[in-house]
């Protein structure tokens, strides 16, 4: 059964809380975040947070449990505004708690984010994954993404990355 959340937007005070959860799921990636040449996921985590086109939405708990270091944050999506064009955004970075996955949760997450977005005057939205990751191919296929290019061995050991987009009606 799904947790009762609340999504929203992150600051600079959830520094310390993003950080950890990508650092939780790191190994789910492929290649995982932490190896890839852009400074690691502090530094990933620092500019995003620091750019006003770029920031996280979080599924949170309404009552987590003391004990849960964060705090009942369960899902968490990156979205760059603007990212080739104006009217654009670029998803990078999706996932759900390794513990609460297969609840809806990510699904609650993107429909929440679309609507901001559509309300931002955002009309297409992009992002990647890579062949074998099925969970997130089907998942993105279910929401209305389309592959519009495919990058062979991009990830090497035959593992190619798959290039979506959705449309959106902006309501700007
Ligand atoms: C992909 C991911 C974010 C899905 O999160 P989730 O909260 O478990 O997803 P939901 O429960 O909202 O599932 C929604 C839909 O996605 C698809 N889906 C989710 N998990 C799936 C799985 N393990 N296998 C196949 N389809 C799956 C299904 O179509 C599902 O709808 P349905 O239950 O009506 O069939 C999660 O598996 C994850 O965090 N994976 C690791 C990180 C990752 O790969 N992120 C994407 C990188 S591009």
């Amino acid at each position: 059964m799904q947790p009762e959340l609340v999504i929203r937007e992150t600051t600079q005070d959830d520094f310390c809380r993003v950080l950890h959860f990508i650092e939780l799921v790191d190994g789910d990636f492929y290649p995982p975040l932490s190896q890839r040449g852009d400074g690691g996921i502090y530094e990933r985590v620092r500019t995003s947070l620091a750019t006003s086109n770029a920031n996280y939405v979080v599924a949170e708990m309404t009552e987590p449990e003391p004990s849960d270091g964060l705090q009942g944050l369960v899902a968490m999506a990156g979205c760059t505004f603007k990212w080739q064009q104006e009217d654009d955004a670029y998803i990078n970075f999706l996932a759900t708690h390794p513990s609460y996955r297969k609840y809806g949760i990510a699904e609650l997450l993107y429909r929440q984010l679309e609507e901001m977005l559509a309300e931002k005057g955002v009309n297409r939205v992009y992002l990647c994954t890579w062949s074998g990751n099925r969970a997130a191919m089907r998942f993105y296929e279910k929401l209305g993404f389309i592959v519009y290019s495919i990058v062979l061995n991009d990830r090497g050991n035959g593992i190619n990355t798959l290039n979506y987009r959705k449309r959106l009606i902006a309501k700007q």
